[in-house]
Parts: structure tokens; sequence; C-alpha cells
């Protein structure tokens, strides 16, 4: 195809040494011709721009409100404040983010059940079937807790979520999870974790009364790690992933807002966590559907063929955790953007402490599932996921009594069990 440059339509007439009257007349018409369409053209050019403009001013009035049109009014806010209603002596009020998620929801039933006040936040990403967060969200409303349909990058709706309620704690569990997806779509690592933790943490920082933040980091940021079992103390420069790295940055943006405005912070390195009403992203989830489904699973082997190992931990251990940890946090310090005292900052492992090889952990589906898996095994690409993780939990025990309770064994039963009577055991199965 011809470019621009090659000139055949812009060449400058050049008068030529024969002047026929007609061709001059013929050309003169041409110009006018020309110049008139070019008008037109330069018309057409300002009304597209204005309308392109028009547009993009009604974006931008609209603010935030481009994220979700599903927040504000009165009968919005009398649902929040109803959610966020405490029903027992010395209770708290909590803000959880990624409510409609695995730990969120979780977290939140617990909250409500001992009378704590609960009022979710999530933006119901398709990250995973959305479905099933719908589905945790109507759990959720049935116990009256209202999830909030919104992003944590939305400052105007989290400044109004703190305007109408006094938030003691926020219990911070919105993420862009997964290690693997983060070289599909990285910007949604940034976007949640990064961008819009430091919004949340925006709006925190304001709000008045601040409250004190529990929020979940990863055992992903132990990273190259090889000392086992990981410590809190132990060094974390090391990212295998941008997913680790958007967390360990997490965990230095915290840093900052404790330092300067004296926000309570307890950050929570989760080490990989599993149960019911899990993410169907997690290997032990899509295990159990292929393996369900006669298809063929991809187990993944370290260096030298060594079995890769996890520190498996059960949902119900984590929401003790996460709970234990809210419980121990100390109030901020900070008002008006000002830090009057040096606030607490903390970081926890909360794991299980006793890794499992991911073959084992597929012995342990076959049996429960009375089905032979079709294994593929191959060779883990350098695509993020570590080797190994174990959990250091003596810190979080001597704080506040983290004891896990839970072993994979009895986990996966229960996993199991919810998952035949969510899906049914023949899900997917006779699809066509
Ligand atoms: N499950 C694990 O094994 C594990 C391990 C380590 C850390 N974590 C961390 O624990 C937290 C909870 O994980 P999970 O397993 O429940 O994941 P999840 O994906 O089920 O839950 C996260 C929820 O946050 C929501 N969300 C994401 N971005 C959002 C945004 N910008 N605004 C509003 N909502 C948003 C999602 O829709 C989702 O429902 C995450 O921070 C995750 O990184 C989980
Ligand atoms: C576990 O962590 C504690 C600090 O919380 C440390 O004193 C202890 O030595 C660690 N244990 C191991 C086995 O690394």
């Amino acid at each position: 195809m011809p470019s621009l440059e090659d000139g055949e339509m812009f060449l400058p007439s050049t008068p030529g040494k024969f002047k026929d009257k007609s061709i001059t007349m013929h050309r003169q018409f041409y110009r006018c011709f020309a110049s008139t369409s070019t008008m037109f053209l330069w018309a057409l050019f300002l009304v597209a721009l204005t309308a392109a403009y028009l547009s993009f001013q009604s974006f931008v009035d609209s603010g935030s409100r481009y994220f979700s049109t599903a927040w504000g009014g009165i009968q919005w806010e009398k649902q929040v404040r109803a959610s966020a209603q405490i029903r027992r002596h010395n209770g708290v009020s909590v803000l959880v983010t990624g409510a409609a998620g695995f730990v969120g929801s979780h977290v939140s039933l617990a909250l409500k059940k001992r009378g704590d006040g609960v009022v979710g936040l999530d933006n119901f990403n398709s990250y995973y079937d959305p479905s099933l967060k719908r589905d945790r969200r109507n759990l959720l409303s049935s116990q009256n807790i209202f999830v909030v349909e919104g992003d944590i990058n939305d400052a105007r709706m989290l400044a109004k979520l703190f305007e109408i309620v006094a938030f003691t704690h926020l219990m911070h569990l919105a993420a862009q999870a997964g290690v693997r997806y983060a070289m599909e779509n990285p910007q949604s690592y940034v976007h949640s974790n990064i961008a819009g933790l430091v919004t949340l943490l925006e709006a925190c920082k304001t709000a008045d009364p601040q409250p004190a933040v529990v929020w979940a980091s990863s055992s992903s940021v132990y990273g190259l790690n090889e000392k086992a079992p990981f410590s809190e103390s132990d060094r974390t420069d090391r990212p295998a992933s941008l997913y680790a790295a958007t967390k360990k940055a997490g965990e230095e943006i915290t840093h900052t807002y404790n330092h300067i405005y004296g926000l309570s912070i307890t950050g929570l390195r989760f080490f990989t966590v599993y149960g019911p009403w899990g993410r169907p992203d997690m290997a032990y989830f899509s295990f159990t559907r292929n393996i369900l489904q006669g298809k063929p699973i991809t187990i993944y082997k370290g260096k030298n063929h060594v079995d890769l190992a996890r520190d498996f931990t059960y949902i119900d251990d984590i929401v003790k955790g996460c709970i234990g940890s809210l419980d121990s946090a100390k109030k901020s310090t900070g008002s008006g953007g000002k830090k009057r005292a040096a606030a607490q900052y903390r970081i926890f492992n909360l794991g299980n402490t006793s890794p499992v090889t991911v073959p084992m952990m597929v012995g342990i589906l076959e049996k429960q599932l009375k089905v032979k898996a079709k294994k593929h095994m191959l060779e883990m690409p350098g695509n993020g996921d570590v080797p190994f993780t174990h959990a250091n939990i003596s810190s979080a025990r001597k704080e506040f009594g983290y004891k896990p309770t839970t072993d994979l064994q009895t986990g996966l039963r229960k996993f199991v069990r919810w998952y035949l009577s969510y899906y049914g055991y023949d899900h997917g199965k006779s699809v066509k």
C-alpha cells in the first residue's frame, strides 16, 4: 500500500508552458471544489472534536461513578447503616473489602455471627466465575450482611462509606490474586494491589476516627527464600512473581501510612488457603473439577524432579487468624491527617506449619472423590511459583494465640463435600 509520502495527491501544481484556457478554468473550478470540500471536512472534524470533548466531559463529570453506578442514595445508605450495626457489648464495626471473595466471605460471616457490624465491598470482577461471587454474596445477605458493589479505587465511594459509618476496623482482603495470571494481565495487579491499596489508605487516613487496618499480604513475599520454615524476619526482597512484588510493595506502602499518619497496620502473610467456597483458579479446586470430569491434571515438578510442597492452610484457621489480628490490633493514633503518637505496625505469617507435597494432595483428593486422576507431570516453568512454602507461626501464636487445628485430609474432606453439594457430582460432565 502506498503511503501518503508518495506525494501523488499533494504535488504542487506547477504551471506548464502551455496555458490552455479550458484547462485553467477546469483547474480553478477544481480548486474551488477542492476548497469547499476541505472546508466541509474541517467542519466535520470540528463537530467530531466537540462531540468527543463533550462526551469526555460527561465521563469526567460522572467521576468515580464510572467504576459503578450501584452505590449512593437513601436506600443504599440505609442498607450500609443496618449492616454496620453492632449487636454485642464492645463489638466492632468492620469494612471488609473483597467480601464476595473466598476469604472475605468467610471472615464477614464469622464477624457477623459474633455480633459485630460488617459492611462488605467487592467489585465482582471476572478473574474467576463471578456467579460464585454472587452466590457468596447471597449467603452473606441471608445473614444480613450488605456487600457494596464498588471498586477500592473509587475514592468518592470510600469517603461516603466512612462518612456514613465510623468503622473501627478495615479488613482489607480485596486483591488481584493468582501468581501465573500476572503474566497475562500485569496491570490488574497494579490496579488493585497498589493503586487500590493507596486509595483505601488515603480514605482511612482521612477518616475520623481512623480505623485499625488488617490486610492480606502473602507468603509469596518470601520468593526465592530457601531457609525453612519462613519467619517474618526473613528476606522478602526477592519476589518470584509480579503478584508477590505487589504484595511486598503493599507491606512497604502500609508502613508509610503507619509512619506518617499513625494508621495501625497488621499485615497477614497467608499460606495457600483452601476450603469450601474456595477459589476455582487454585490447584486443589481445579484438580477436583478435572478429576470429576475425567480430564487430565498437570502436576508440576521442581528442579531435579523434586515434588512441589505447600503449607496448605484451612479457611477456618485463617479466619481465626484474621479475627485474632483484629481483636489484638491497637487503635490508630492519627486524626485530621496527622499522627498523634507512634502507631502499631505488625506482620504475621498465617500458615499451618506442615507442608504437604502436591502429589500427596492429589492422592487425598483421589481417595475422597473415589476417582483416579489422569496425571501429567511437567517440569515447573519459571513462571512465578516457588518450590515450597512452610510457615513459622510462633509470632502469631505469641501475640494472639493463633493455632491451626485442621490437617489437609480433614480440610479437603470438607471442601469436597461442599464442592459436590454446590456443583453436583456430574458438574460439566454431560455438557456437549
Ligand atoms: N487464597 C490464598 O491462598 C491466598 C494466599 C495468600 C494471600 N491471599 C490474599 O488474601 C486475600 C483474599 O484472597 P482470596 O483467596 O479470598 O481471593 P478472592 O479473589 O476470592 O477474593 C478477592 C476479592 O476481591 C475482589 N476485588 C479484587 N479487586 C478489587 C477491586 N479493585 N475493588 C474491589 N474488589 C476487588 C474480587 O472480586 C474478589 O471477590 C487477597 O488479598 C489475596 O491476595 C490469598
Ligand atoms: C520462628 O520465629 C521466631 C520469631 O517469631 C524465632 O524466634 C524462631 O527462631 C523461629 N523458628 C525457626 C525454627 O526458625
